[in-house]
């Protein structure tokens, strides 16, 4: 479903040139699932972002990727406009809140569905079924943004990311900004989601803890290079790179005491 080879990205900006992504190989099968971690600049949100063709007009890129059949780096651009949204579809770092603040979700979903050629019923219908799918009730479909909690605005903007029903969602940091119960919830969802629907799921964020308890693979970035990657439950047993190890031993440990 994507596979990866020998891909670098370089980065311009001014006269400084980012070597932002470093020879990172990847094949995922279709409905599998990989969490990829990293500290901040080492290249997750660039490798995301080059999934989709959407890099910066200034990068810079060579090797191979492939994603659902389509030639990223090679293919028309008339290829990638089918690819994007309606066969993979991105919830983007830091867009807690894509929706306008003056029209209520159910219309903003709706417009989405409508965009990409459902009939005003079909889309009615199918705005319920997108927010049942992320466990919103229908009375959401009535609410503005504001009128939502941090959480409930993550899951609609998951819900709008489904809205096209792609094989694969890309989930950049999806839970920055909530709380540790409400992003566990989140993490859960995605997973719980793509088993469900058979998706293709690749979740980014940086906190090993979130993602350390889920099934699927488990990806090291550091400095642009993907330095481990393996099933979850190896690699947290028997972490093959230093700097997996690092982050392993700088977990919290918490234990319950008995109250006097
Ligand atoms: N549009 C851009 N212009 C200039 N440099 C960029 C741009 N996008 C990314 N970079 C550089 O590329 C490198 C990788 O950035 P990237 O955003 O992919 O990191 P990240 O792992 O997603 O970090 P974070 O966890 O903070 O989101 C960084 O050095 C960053 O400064
Ligand atoms: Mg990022």
């Amino acid at each position: 479903m994507i596979e990866i080879e020998h891909l670098n990205v370089w980065i311009c900006a001014g006269a400084r040139e980012v070597h932002a992504v470093r020879d990172v190989s990847l094949a995922l099968e279709p409905g599998a699932h990989l969490a990829i971690i990293g500290e901040s600049g080492s290249g997750k949100s660039t490798l995301l972002l080059a999934m989709l063709g959407l890099l910066p007009p200034t990068a810079e890129v060579s090797g191979r990727l492939v994603v659902d059949g389509v030639d990223v780096l090679q293919g028309p651009e008339a290829e990638f406009n089918a690819l994007r949204w309606r066969r993979a579809a991105m919830v983007f770092q830091a867009s807690s809140n894509p929706f306008s603040p003056v029209r209520t979700i159910g219309r903003q979903l709706g417009a989405v569905l409508r965009f990409h050629g459902s009939t005003p019923v079909a889309a009615r219908g199918r705005v319920e079924d997108l927010l049942a799918m992320v466990r919103l009730p229908t009375s959401v479909a009535a609410a503005y943004p504001h009128q939502l909690s941090g959480g409930m605005r993550q899951r609609a903007v998951i819900a709008l990311a489904l809205a096209c029903a792609p094989k694969i969602l890309l989930a950049d940091e999806p839970t920055t900004a909530l709380d540790p119960i409400v992003q566990a919830e989140i993490v859960e969802l995605l997973f719980s989601l793509s088993a469900q629907l058979g998706l293709t799921l690749v979740l980014v964020s940086h906190d090993l803890q979130l993602v350390s308890h889920m099934t699927g693979d488990l990806a090291v970035m550091q400095a642009g290079e993907m330095v481990a990657c393996g099933a979850v439950g190896e690699l947290m047993a028997r972490p093959t790179h230093v700097h997996l190890r690092d982050l392993i031993t700088a977990l919290p440990r918490f234990e319950l005491t008995e109250a006097p």
